[in-house]
Formats: structure tokens, sequence, C-alpha cells
């Protein structure tokens, strides 16, 4: 049943009926973590620890959300992290989400396995807003030739930056998707990947199997190179959890450090990302921003990621969930009450501004 996006008033509300009203295949799909599930509901307890020492009378009465990510003002530290597939979730899919995120004047991140193109995303992004951001997810396949076309595609759609999944050297098991003979529905293309009697990714048991195709276990810390040197774009790298991995990647060149598991989909027993982002933080010691993504679901989540030294978060499933339950007004809806959490979290904790939150919000 269709429902009034205003009667949704959080985004566990949105989780919640989404998950009521999405088919079977495309709801397990979304939500599933792999295997046994644990770094999936980690993600979201482990942000439910952090405690907020919250400071008084501090005049908070004019307040700003502002903040600059990856070197632009943003109205909110918060981007839409890249989910395949959004055209499951809502016909207008990924073009929803762009107007949704131009909108909110937020930076939207597009999945390379995504159902609409870059070019129409981008279309649809600037028909909002001129100066909106897109950012290109990027997974490299064997064929490395696709990639960089893809890459160089992205850049010329006016894509601001690439983002370099490394998390994905094989496909994270979801046994949900197994059970339910996961596949690409017919009629929806994962238009990036098509190429003339190429594979489809309409066949095959499970997500990991119909896609097994579009990425390379033999991936190193050269590639990063490599998809430098394709574009002229800065390459963010996204789903690193180790300090290690962390000053490697810097010294490899990325302009910014994603930490991120996947949203529990790839290593199940990882940390959550919000253990992880302090190690990788203290690596990369402000050399290039670090973003975090994984169980962001409240305006207290943006201040607790601030305080632990990130620039800003992505949130991946709530917007899939927007566009479930309404589409875009959906999607807008969800964006709107993450950016109103947070003004009110920064008021309660006592801050006037996102560059005022510092690493004592979490204990004296
Ligand atoms: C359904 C789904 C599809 C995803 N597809 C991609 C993808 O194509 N590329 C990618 O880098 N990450 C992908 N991710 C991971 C997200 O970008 C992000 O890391 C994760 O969803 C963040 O956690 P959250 O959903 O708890 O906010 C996907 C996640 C989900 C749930």
């Amino acid at each position: 049943m269709a429902i009034a996006p205003d009667e949704l008033l959080s985004l566990d509300d949105f989780e919640r009926h989404a998950l009521e009203v999405l088919p079977a295949m495309p709801r397990d799909y979304y939500r599933s973590g792999a295997w046994a599930e644990t770094t999936l509901r980690e993600n979201r307890a482990a942000w439910d620890r952090l405690r907020l020492w919250y400071r008084v009378m501090r005049d908070v009465s004019q307040r700003t959300s502002r903040a600059e990510v990856m070197g632009r003002e943003a109205a909110m530290p918060v981007c839409v992290a890249p989910t395949a597939l959004q055209c499951m979730a809502h016909p207008d899919g990924e073009l929803a989400t762009a107007r949704a995120s131009a909108r909110a004047r937020v930076p939207m991140i597009l999945s390379s396995l995504s159902s609409t193109s870059i070019e129409d995303v981008r279309a649809a992004a600037t028909s909002v807003d001129p100066a909106a951001r897109t950012w290109m997810q990027i997974y490299i396949g064997r064929d490395r030739g696709a990639v960089r076309a893809l890459a160089q595609r992205a850049q010329a759609a006016g894509c601001d930056a690439l983002v370099l999944t490394v998390d994905t050297p094989v496909w994270g098991i979801r046994e949900r998707d197994i059970r339910n003979h996961f596949r690409v529905p017919d009629g929806m293309r994962i238009v990036h990947l098509e190429r003339p009697g190429g594979p489809t990714g309409h066949a095959g048991r499970g997500i990991h199997e119909a896609l097994a195709w579009t990425i390379d276990a033999g991936l190193t810390w050269d590639d990063v190179a490599w998809l430098r040197a394709s574009t002229s774009l800065p390459v963010i790298l996204k789903g690193i959890c180790r300090a290690d991995d962390a000053r490697r990647g810097v010294e490899a060149g990325a302009a910014g450090i994603l930490v991120s598991n996947h949203g529990g989909r790839q290593l199940d027993g990882a940390p959550a990302t919000i253990e992880a982002l302090p190690h990788c933080v203290e690596a990369v010691a402000g050399r290039v921003p670090v973003l975090v993504d994984g169980g962001v679901r409240r305006g207290i989540d943006v201040i607790r990621a601030r305080a632990l030294g990130a620039q800003a978060v992505c949130i991946g499933r709530p917007v899939l969930w927007g566009l479930a339950c309404a589409g875009e007004p959906g999607v807008d809806r969800v964006l709107a009450i993450l950016r109103q959490e947070l003004d009110v979290a920064m008021a309660l904790a006592g801050y006037a501004s996102v560059g005022e939150i510092t690493a004592d919000l979490l204990g004296p």
C-alpha cells in the first residue's frame, strides 16, 4: 500500500516499511549481509555503543550542517553510497536518487552495476542543480579496456571523482540470494557492463555467480596507479578497514579513503566500520579525507563519525528503502530526516557547526 513519506519518521521506519512492500528477491538482495550477517549487525550495533558526552550552554541558536566533502561544500557531511540495481526498488531508480541527492546538495556515488547509465544520471542530477556532484564507483574486472572506457565515460559525463571498490576480489556469499535464485530481473539492464555478445548477469545462482566476471581476484595496489592514469579524476578507495592498507592507499595516490566493509556483504566477521575508522584516520594522518559507511541510520551517527575523524559518512540501504517506499519523494525524505536529525543532534551536543565537533564528544 502506498504510504506518504511524511508518515515515516526515521530511516528505520523506512526500512521496516520497505521490507513489507518489496518482493522477496530485491528485498533480500538489498538487506542481506554475507554468511551469518555478523558484520552487518555489528555495523549498526557498534555505533550505538558510542556514548555522546554533550556540552551545555554554548549558544547553538545559529547552526549550520554544511561541511566540506572531498574539497567542496555539501549541505551536510553525507554522501549517497553506491548500490547496484536501484530500479528493482522503484522504476525511477538511480534517476530519482540523482535528483534527490542534487536537491539535498550531497554527492551521489553511482554504482557501476547500476540500472541507469551515468549520462542519464548526470542529466537528472544537473537538471536539479547544475553544480550537482556525481562520483562513479568502479570495479576493476578482468577486461581492463572496458574499465578504462567506463572511467573515461564517467569523466566525460561530468563526474568529479572515481570510487574504486577494493574489498571485492570475489563476491561475498549471501545465502538469501542463493536460496532465492537471485537474477537480474527480465527487462532490467546492468547498463555499463553490456557489450555485444558479452555476459549480462541474467544467469547464475546468486549474484556471486551471475556477476563473477565483473571483478578480478588478481587486483593489486598497482591497479590503483593504473586506474589513476586512465583519467584525471581523483580516485577514492572504498572498502578499507586496516591502518596499513589506509596508509598504502594514500601512498598509491588515493585522494580519499572510504572506510567500508561493503555494508557487511563481503567478509563476514570483519570489524564494524566505526571500529576500523579511528585506526585508518590515525594512519592517514590528515593527508587525505577519510569517509566511512556502514550502518549510518541517525543524525547522531554523523556526529559520532565526525568525532572519530571522518570527514563525511555515506548511506547505502536507507536510499533503497526510500525508493521502495515512495520513489523520489522517499529519497528526499530520507535525506531530509538525516539532515534534520543532524541539526538537532548538533544543538543538543553543543555544536553550532560541523567543524566544531571533536573527539572529546565521545568521552572525557
Ligand atoms: C544492495 C546493495 C548493493 C550494493 N552495491 C554496491 C556496488 O555496486 N558497489 C559498491 O562499491 N558497493 C556496493 N554496496 C555497498 C555500499 O556502497 C555501502 O558500502 C553499504 O551499503 C553501506 O552500508 P549501509 O547499507 O549500512 O549504509 C552495495 C550495498 C547494498 C546494500
